[in-house]
């Protein structure tokens, strides 16, 4: 028996005077995208913004049902809405931002495990790294990649 280890590195943001210019436009993207969302039910409001290797960024927002699981993340929204729209062109990264009631929260938006599954299908897919931005309004985290957010991803199909 060996013991491993999982090292895990990302980049922590105070503002986003600090983030390149890419990150910072997709960021205040998905923050804007927060205004699609609907959730009459939870009240948390959740905006992601996905860009794509074309340059062009799709924006999602979480939308919800009576029916409960019928409901869909804003992520997922917004891979699906991406996948779709550019099935050639491969997601370079996406951002996260929520809070309760439309208003950012002060602790970051952390995807679901489904949502980190479904990242880590469009990753595979176009065999680049996708980074991952978590917004939060003191805040923003940056993994440079899936895997540091779904470590032992399945890709075993
Ligand atoms: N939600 C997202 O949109 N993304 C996540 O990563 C976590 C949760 C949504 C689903 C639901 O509409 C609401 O937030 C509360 O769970």
């Amino acid at each position: 028996m060996t013991t491993q280890e999982i090292n895990i590195q990302y980049q922590v943001y105070k503002s986003v005077d600090e983030m390149n210019p890419e990150d910072r436009e997709l960021v205040a993207e998905a923050v804007n995208a927060m205004q699609g969302a609907y959730a009459p039910y939870s009240h948390f409001h959740v905006g992601a913004a996905v860009r794509m290797s074309n340059g062009q960024i799709v924006r999602g927002a979480n939308q919800e049902n009576a029916a409960f699981p019928s409901g869909l993340c804003a992520e997922r929204t917004a891979m699906f809405a991406a996948g779709a729209r550019y099935p050639d062109k491969d997601m370079l990264s996406i951002a996260v931002a929520g809070g309760v009631m439309g208003r950012l929260g002060s602790q970051p938006a952390t995807p679901c495990g489904a949502c980190r599954q479904v990242m880590a299908q469009y990753q595979a897919k176009s065999g680049k790294p996708m980074s991952v931005l978590m917004v939060a309004s003191g805040q923003i985290l940056k993994f440079e990649k899936v895997d540091d957010i779904l470590p032992l991803i399945f890709n075993s199909i």
